[in-house]
C-alpha cells in the first residue's frame, strides 16, 4: 500500500537521516528501487517528473503500475508515489490520478503568487491524506524542460511557505539537476543553517543529489535535510551498463536480444546505487 510520504520523512529528520527519492522512467527502474527498499529494510520515495509521466502514458498509468507491483512484489516497507516539480494542474492530475504525493513547484512564481497556490494545494492535498512538497528559490540546471537558475532561497521566505503547512520544503542551496560542473561552488550550508533555524521541525529536500560529494551529503543531512532526490545517477549506472553488455556482443550471442536480457545489467546497475545511496543516507534498517 502507498503511504504519504510525512511520517517517514518526519521520523527521518528526527533520527538525522534522509529518505532516498529515486525518479521512475518505466517498469525496470520501478522494480529495481522497490526491490532494493525492500531488501535493505529501507522506507523510500518514487519520484515521477511531468516528462516521466507523460512517457509512461499518463499519471493514471504510472499510478496503478506502482501500486500494482508494491503488491505483487510484496513489498512491505513505507512507499510514497511522489510527483517531483509539479506544475499547478500537474498537481491535480496526481491527487486526481492517486499518488500518496505531490510536490508543487511555485519557485518561478512571485512569492505571493507561490504563497497563494501552495496554499490552496496544501489544503486539498491534506484533506485526501496525501503530502505536499514545496519550493523555494531555485535548483539550478535543467530536468525533463524544468529549468532553474539556482538561486539561493530566501530564508524568510521558507518560512513563509513553511508555515503554511506543507511536509517538506525544497529550497535551493546552490544545487544543480544532472552533473555538476568542474567549477561547482558546492552547496551553501550558510544559507542551509539559515532556513533550518526559521523552519524548525520541517525536513528540508535535497533536490539534485546526483554526484554531490558524501561529506556534504552528510553535513546537508546534520543540517535539516530528510530527504534526497537522485535521477541522473541512476540514468548514468543504467546507462554504462548497457553499453558494457552491448559493446561486450552480448546482444548477438544466443538470446542476448531478448529484451529482459538486455535490460537486466541497466536493471541491476540501477540497484547497485539505490543501495549506494540508500547505505549514505543512513535510511537501511530505518522502514
Ligand atoms: P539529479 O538528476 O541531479 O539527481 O536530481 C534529481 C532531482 O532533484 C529530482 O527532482
Amino acid at each position: 500500500m502507498l503511504v504519504s510520504a510525512t511520517e517517514m520523512l518526519k521520523k527521518a529528520k528526527e533520527g538525522h537521516y534522509a529518505v532516498g527519492q529515486f525518479n521512475i522512467n518505466n517498469l525496470e527502474w520501478t522494480k529495481a528501487i522497490l526491490q532494493t527498499a525492500q531488501e535493505l529494510n529501507s522506507p523510500v520515495i518514487l519520484g515521477v517528473s511531468e516528462g516521466a509521466g507523460k512517457y509512461m502514458t499518463g499519471f493514471e498509468t504510472v499510478a496503478a503500475m506502482v501500486k500494482a507491483m508494491d503488491k505483487s512484489l510484496g513489498i512491505t516497507v513505507p512507499v510514497a508515489l511522489h510527483l517531483d516539480h509539479g506544475t499547478y494542474d500537474g498537481c491535480y492530475k496526481c491527487i486526481k490520478a492517486g499518488f500518496s504525493s505531490i510536490m508543487f513547484d511555485g519557485s518561478h512564481y512571485a512569492i505571493e503568487e507561490n504563497i497563494d497556490k501552495t496554499k490552496e494545494l496544501v489544503a486539498v492535498a491534506h484533506q485526501l491524506g496525501l503530502s505536499i512538497e514545496a519550493e523555494v528559490g531555485s535548483i539550478g540546471g535543467e530536468e525533463d524542460g524544468v529549468v532553474g537558475m539556482g538561486e539561493c532561497a530566501d530564508p524568510a521566505e521558507c518560512k513563509q511557505i513553511a508555515d503554511l503547512g506543507v511536509d517538506m520544503l525544497a529550497a535551493g542551496i546552490g544545487n544543480i539537476h544532472g552533473k555538476y560542473p568542474a567549477n561547482w561552488a558546492g552547496l551553501s550550508f550558510e544559507t542551509l543553517d539559515a532556513i533550518q533555524q526559521k523552519t524548525g521541525a520541517m525536513p528540508l529536500v535535497l533536490h539534485g543529489g546526483t554526484g554531490i560529494p558524501e561529506d556534504m551529503i552528510k553535513k546537508a543531512i546534520s543540517l535539516g535535510v530528510a530527504k534526497i532526490n537522485v535521477n541522473t545517477e541512476c540514468q548514468l549506472y543504467f546507462q554504462e551498463a548497457t553499453r558494457k553488455y552491448i559493446e561486450a556482443g552480448k546482444d548477438l550471442e544466443g538470446k542476448g536480444f531478448d529484451p529482459r536480457k538486455l535490460l537486466a545489467p541497466g536493471f541491476e546497475a540501477i540497484k547497485e546505487i539505490v543501495k549506494i545511496k540508500m547505505e549514505l543516507f543512513g535510511s537501511v534498517g530505518k522502514a
